[in-house]
C-alpha cells in the first residue's frame, strides 16, 4: 500500500526558476540560468527537445521563431521546427536579442552546454522532455548526456535533477530505464487516478488553478517509486496573492518566471 497519514502541510516551498529567471531574460538560455543563480536561486526548471541531427538543445516551443532569429537567417525554412534544423543551423541563431539587446548573441544551449553550466552554478533542475512524442527515443538520448556530464553516477546529484514531462509515456520510460532517478508527471491527475502515477512519479506538477488544499494533501498522502511522500511543484505562479494561495496549500515547490516575487510573498 502506497498510502501513508497525511502529513502537516509542507512549510518553505522551494523556488524554482521557471525556463531560467525568464521575466528577467531570455527563457532557456544560459544567461536566464546565470540570472536565476546571481539572485539566488538554486533551482531552475528548463525544457529539451531534439534537433535533425539527434542533438539535445533547451527550447521550449517546437518551432524556433518565437525565441529566435530564425525567421531572418533561414527565411525559406518555414514553419521552423526544431526537429528540421541541425545543431550546427540552431547555433548560428541569435536566441536573446527577441528578449532585449543587451542579450543579443545569446544562444539556444545543447543540453551539454547547458548541463555544464547547471553544474558550474552549483544549481539544481527540473528537466522537462517536451512533446517527446516528436522525437522517439528522446528519454534514452537525454539520459546518455546526463550520465555524459556526470548527472547520473555521482550519488551527490541524485536530489539535485528531476526529469518531468506532460507526457506519462515518457516519465514511465525514463523511470523504467533509470530507476533511480527522481521524476515528476506535469499534469492533475483526479484523486482516484493519483496512486497509478505514484508508481512511476515522485512528484505531480499541476498548474496553480487547477489545485486546492484538498488534493495537495492527497498526493502528500502517497509514496512515489522512492518510498518517499509524493511531492507537488506547482507553476507558473508570478503574483503574491498565487503565491501565498500555493504556500497555503502546502506545496513542495513553486515554479514561477518571477521567482524574486514568490519569495518576496512567501517570506512575509
Ligand atoms: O514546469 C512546468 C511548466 O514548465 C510547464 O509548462 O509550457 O512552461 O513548459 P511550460
Ligand atoms: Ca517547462
Amino acid at each position: 500500500d502506497t498510502a501513508v497519514a497525511a502529513p502537516a502541510a509542507h512549510k518553505n516551498p522551494t523556488v524554482v526558476a521557471h525556463r531560467g529567471a525568464s521575466a528577467y531574460a531570455p527563457e532557456n538560455t544560459l544567461a536566464a540560468i546565470d540570472k536565476a543563480a546571481h539572485m539566488g536561486f538554486r533551482w531552475v526548471e528548463n525544457d529539451v527537445q531534439r534537433t535533425k541531427d539527434g542533438v539535445l538543445v533547451i527550447v521550449h516551443d517546437d518551432t524556433l521563431k518565437r525565441t529566435t532569429n530564425v525567421e531572418k537567417v533561414f527565411p525559406g525554412r518555414a514553419p521552423w521546427k526544431v526537429k528540421d534544423f541541425t545543431a550546427a543551423e540552431i547555433a548560428k541563431l541569435d536566441a536573446g536579442s527577441w528578449f532585449g539587446p543587451r542579450y543579443k548573441g545569446a544562444r539556444v544551449p545543447t543540453l551539454t552546454q547547458y548541463m555544464k553550466r547547471v553544474s558550474r552554478n552549483h544549481q539544481s533542475l527540473i528537466l522537462e522532455i517536451k512533446k517527446p512524442e516528436l522525437y522517439p527515443g528522446i528519454e534514452r538520448d537525454t539520459l546518455r548526456v546526463l550520465r555524459k556530464t556526470g548527472w547520473l553516477d555521482r550519488h551527490h546529484v541524485k536530489n539535485k535533477l528531476v526529469v518531468q514531462s506532460f507526457s506519462a509515456d515518457s516519465v514511465k520510460k525514463v523511470h523504467a530505464q533509470r530507476p533511480d532517478i527522481k521524476t515528476g508527471f506535469l499534469g492533475t491527475p483526479s484523486t482516484a487516478q493519483l496512486p497509478a502515477y505514484a508508481k512511476f512519479a515522485d512528484q505531480i506538477n499541476s498548474t496553480h488553478t487547477s489545485i486546492s488544499a484538498g488534493y495537495v494533501s492527497a498526493i502528500h498522502r502517497l509514496k512515489g517509486p522512492h518510498g518517499k511522500r509524493l511531492e507537488i511543484f506547482t507553476w507558473t505562479v508570478d503574483e503574491t496573492a498565487a503565491a501565498r494561495r500555493a504556500e497555503g496549500f502546502g506545496v513542495n515547490g513553486i515554479i514561477s518566471n518571477k521567482p524574486d516575487v514568490v519569495r518576496r510573498a512567501i517570506s512575509d
